[in-house]
């Protein structure tokens, strides 16, 4: 037996493992990169009634621990995995985590999940995640939404369907998520994350099922896809910086919406770096909307949204620094206010179906700085008798806009407090808006 190779002998190995690599087969020797596992080798039965939690953990684990490998294949094949509330926590010892989602996952239902439990889903500390589709995950979010709407409670407390926490490179491309407790996707603490070909899908009367939720994440590419899911299609919280977001159908749901921001006064909140181009919204309470709340502190700075379809949206255009989370501000003067400034809308027209077709209020003269709308047509949808455009206590450069905006002169804060998001609690207020 030969004591030691020889180059040629190393060269046509490394080739043979290269090749390996590219037919992407599950190999067992030393030199695999790529390592393949099924979640059924490892005893999910996917029928759709079993629990299938702890082989997916245990599938989960053979890869994720295992430092033979480069890239960890982790695949849902055809088949329903009902699944309880689950952490993957990383780092991986494979530089890169691809979870193939051929099949669906399906959360088990709500009285099978421990007390406190704020998400079904959960991806942490993992680098270079990638979860492809075409399966689904279907939150079952059902018994959560009626069980808090019964007890008259907030429906905030119910579980996020899919988060990403503290993660680098993460990719989502052509998933489907239905019927989530609470919002469909939540990425927080991120760097770097692209969502292609989302579907992302609850019932207009969810309760609180906004579709992505980006927070304290830098860089996000969200591209194409169709989100209806009742809430905020995407939510831009703070500590959010260079998000684009692009060819993307809304509704039903609440819109696009940087911020709220400011909700408590001593947090500072920033987000810069914004672009919403080639969005279509349908029947949605808001179209493109930034809102902060009244003494909040921190920044919005350079956002734009351009190329923009409204069918039938209440309230199309929405800068507010007077939103009131929860119908409960006081009417109090300003303290002060998160500074806004760089706003562009551009290109923006279609139908509105509530009378303010474009509303604009700041806290004050000097709060919201360099804010343009140009080519801009919004006529009344179907059975709406006109529309107007509002605009307080900014100066907007305006141009090409209908309907034309008439700024009032810089004054002191109007302090008219707008419950834009309506608690879906409070029955008199989703008849207040069902009736607008
Ligand atoms: C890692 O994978 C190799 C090759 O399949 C296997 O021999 C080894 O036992 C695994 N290690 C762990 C910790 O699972
Ligand atoms: C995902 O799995 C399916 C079969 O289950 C396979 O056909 C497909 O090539 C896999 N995709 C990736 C990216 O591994
Ligand atoms: C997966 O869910 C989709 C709906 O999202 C459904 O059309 C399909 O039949 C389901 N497939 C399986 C294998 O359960
Ligand atoms: C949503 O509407 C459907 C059909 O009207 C109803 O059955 C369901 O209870 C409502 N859900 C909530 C959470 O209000
Ligand atoms: C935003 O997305 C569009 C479409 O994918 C792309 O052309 C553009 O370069 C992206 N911009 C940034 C800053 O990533
Ligand atoms: C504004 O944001 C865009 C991305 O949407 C970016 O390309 C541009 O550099 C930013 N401008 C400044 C002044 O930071
Ligand atoms: C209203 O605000 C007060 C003071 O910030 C707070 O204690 C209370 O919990 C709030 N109520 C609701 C319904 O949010």
């Amino acid at each position: 037996m030969a004591t030691h190779y020889s180059t040629v002998a190393v060269t046509v190995t490394f080739v043979l493992s290269v090749i390996s690599v590219l037919l992407l087969k599950p190999q067992k020797n030393l030199f695999t990169m790529i390592k393949h596992v099924n979640v059924k080798d490892h005893g999910a039965v996917g029928d759709g009634k079993t629990d299938d939690s702890l082989a997916v953990t245990n599938a989960w684990n053979a890869i994720c621990h295992n430092s033979s490998y480069s890239i960890g294949n982790f695949n849902f094949p055809t088949g329903n995995y009902q699944i309880g509330p689950l952490t993957f926590t990383g780092p991986c010892k494979p530089g890169k985590m691809v979870v193939n989602v051929t099949g669906n996952v399906t959360a088990s239902l709500k009285n099978a999940w421990p007390n406190n439990v704020d998400t079904w889903i959960k991806f942490e500390h993992v680098t270079n995640l990638v979860i492809t589709g075409p399966g689904s995950f279907n939150g079952n979010g059902g018994s959560w939404w009626n069980q808090c709407e019964a007890a008259k409670g907030t429906c905030e407390n119910n579980p996020t369907a899919l988060a990403f926490h503290d993660c680098r490179g993460l990719t989502l491309n052509g998933l489907t998520s239905i019927n989530s407790p609470r919002n469909h996707i939540s990425i927080n603490a991120c760097d770097g994350a692209t969502i292609t070909n989302i579907n992302l899908k609850a019932p207009e009367n969810a309760s609180n099922t906004d579709g992505i939720d980006i927070s304290a994440t830098n860089g996000v590419n969200v591209n194409g896809g169709n989100i209806g899911t009742g809430d905020d299609c995407i939510a831009i919280n703070g500590g959010s910086y260079n998000i684009n977001i692009t060819n993307l159908n809304c509704g039903p749901g609440h819109g696009i919406s940087v911020g709220s921001l400011g909700r408590i006064p001593s947090v500072k909140e920033v987000v810069s770096n914004i672009k919403v181009s080639s969005v279509n919204f349908f029947n949605t309470q808001n179209g493109v909307r930034i809102k902060t709340v009244k003494d909040g502190s921190g920044s919005a700075s350079n956002i734009t949204f351009s190329g923009i379809g409204m069918n039938g949206v209440q309230n199309p255009i929405v800068l507010s620094q007077f939103y009131c989370p929860h119908q409960n501000c006081t009417h109090k003067s300003y303290s002060q206010a998160v500074q806004i400034s760089g706003v562009t809308f551009y290109d923006i027209h279609g139908t509105s179906a509530g009378p303010n077709a474009i509303d604009i209020e700041c806290a004050n003269g000097n709060s919201c700085v360099g804010v343009a709308l140009s080519k801009i047509n919004i006529q009344p949808a179907k059975g709406q008798s006109g529309v107007i455009s509002i605009c307080k206590n900014a100066n907007v450069q305006s141009n090409v806009v209908s309907p034309p905006l008439n700024c009032t002169p810089l004054a002191a804060a109007s302090l008219i407090e707008m419950p834009l998001d309506y608690n879906h609690n409070d029955k008199s207020q989703q008849e207040a808006i069902a009736t607008t």
